[in-house]
């Protein structure tokens, strides 16, 4: 794939939510045509799309349903690449998981990769999910999670941890489709993504963030979290999308980091949150690497930077106000 847009044509699904929006704002500002897909086009949660810079004249958004194959092909056709953002991504538990979230997460995909296939579109870059890596209670403790590590189904099933099974059985489904259909699929599986946000409600990740500025953290557990800069995701869908030598899967991550740490470094920039205590140990780390992601010529911000971002977006927005 070459690289820069010079008006080039692509699809963005879910085209409204949190990591779609950078990545839209950074295809338009590379001279990409984007196809934007929402299921309510004139809903006011996805007005930001069109003040992004270069939307009004290159931006279109289609009105289309994961579960509707001719709402796909309608708005992926004349696109040489499609970016497959959209899946479920609950806050909470839901009643209905299998209709809720995995149906959505892994027949989605397959409308989104049999349409891509009709099309005969070039390359097509799936948001999977570190959730998808991660949860995989026989891995050896201490070795560093990469690409060959697969979340175990069973395990998810049983703990009833229904996104990770969802963007698990989604992501193994489209690299499957990849090969049986000779269709170009990259993966990309970023972990807790931060930053600062363009659309307008808040989604679950910036949710986790907000929820510790606000001392509403419900878990009390000093767990590890892998933090991702939202504009580094974007950056790094970009970049597997136009370096033609990108395949199969890549973790995107950058900051391991234990939850009273991350306290600890926002209480020294923030003192004023009235953030969780009495933390309880647990022994659950685990370490990622996204090396494959770095030699392809990922580069990422610090998490300081990261963690500003965010809180003075939150701040700004009224997001922290009780
Ligand atoms: N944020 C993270 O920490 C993180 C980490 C790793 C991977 N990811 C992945 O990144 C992607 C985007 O997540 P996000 O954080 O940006 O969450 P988000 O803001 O909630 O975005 C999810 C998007 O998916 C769309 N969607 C859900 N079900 C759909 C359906 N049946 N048909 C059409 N669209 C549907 C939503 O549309 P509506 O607005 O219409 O509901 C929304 O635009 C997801 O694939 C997620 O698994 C996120």
């Amino acid at each position: 794939m070459e690289e820069g847009g010079n008006g080039r044509r692509v699809c963005v699904t879910g085209a409204g939510g949190y990591v779609a929006s950078w990545l839209i704002k950074l295809l338009l500002s590379h001279g990409y045509k984007v196809h934007g897909t929402v299921r309510d086009p004139s809903d006011k949660k996805n007005a930001h799309l069109k003040r992004l810079g270069n939307a009004l004249e290159n931006l279109q958004l289609f009105k289309a349903d994961l579960l509707d194959c001719d709402s796909i092909l309608g708005a992926a056709a004349g696109c040489e690449g499609v970016f497959h953002v959209a899946s479920p991504v609950p806050a909470t538990k839901v009643p209905n998981p299998e209709v809720q979230v995995i149906s959505p997460a892994v027949s989605g995909t397959l409308n989104v990769l049999k349409a891509c296939s009709t099309l005969r579109i070039k390359r097509v870059v799936v948001v999977s999910s570190s959730a998808a890596v991660a949860l995989k209670p026989d891995w050896p403790k201490g070795k560093v999670m990469d690409e060959e590590c697969w979340s175990d189904r069973e395990y998810c099933r049983i703990t009833e941890n229904w996104y990770c099974l969802s963007k698990t059985l989604a992501e193994a489904e489209a690299l499957e489709y990849s090969k049986e259909h000779n269709l170009d699929v990259v993966t990309l599986c970023p972990s807790t993504v931060l930053g600062p946000l363009l659309q307008p409600t808040v989604n679950s990740s910036s949710l986790f963030l907000i929820n510790i500025l606000k001392g509403l953290r419900q878990s009390k557990e000093n767990s590890v979290y892998h933090i991702v800069d939202v504009r580094d995701v974007a950056d790094a869908l970009l970049l597997v999308y136009e370096k033609p030598e990108a395949s199969g899967r890549y973790i995107c991550t950058n900051h391991p980091i234990k939850v009273r740490e991350l306290i600890d470094t926002l209480r020294s920039m923030y003192p004023n949150y009235n953030y969780p205590n009495n933390l309880i140990e647990v022994d659950n780390d685990y370490a990622l690497t996204s090396e494959k992601l770095k030699k392809l010529g990922w580069k990422c911000r610090p998490l300081k930077e990261t963690l500003v971002d965010s809180v003075e977006y939150y701040e700004e927005a009224g997001l922290l106000n009780n």
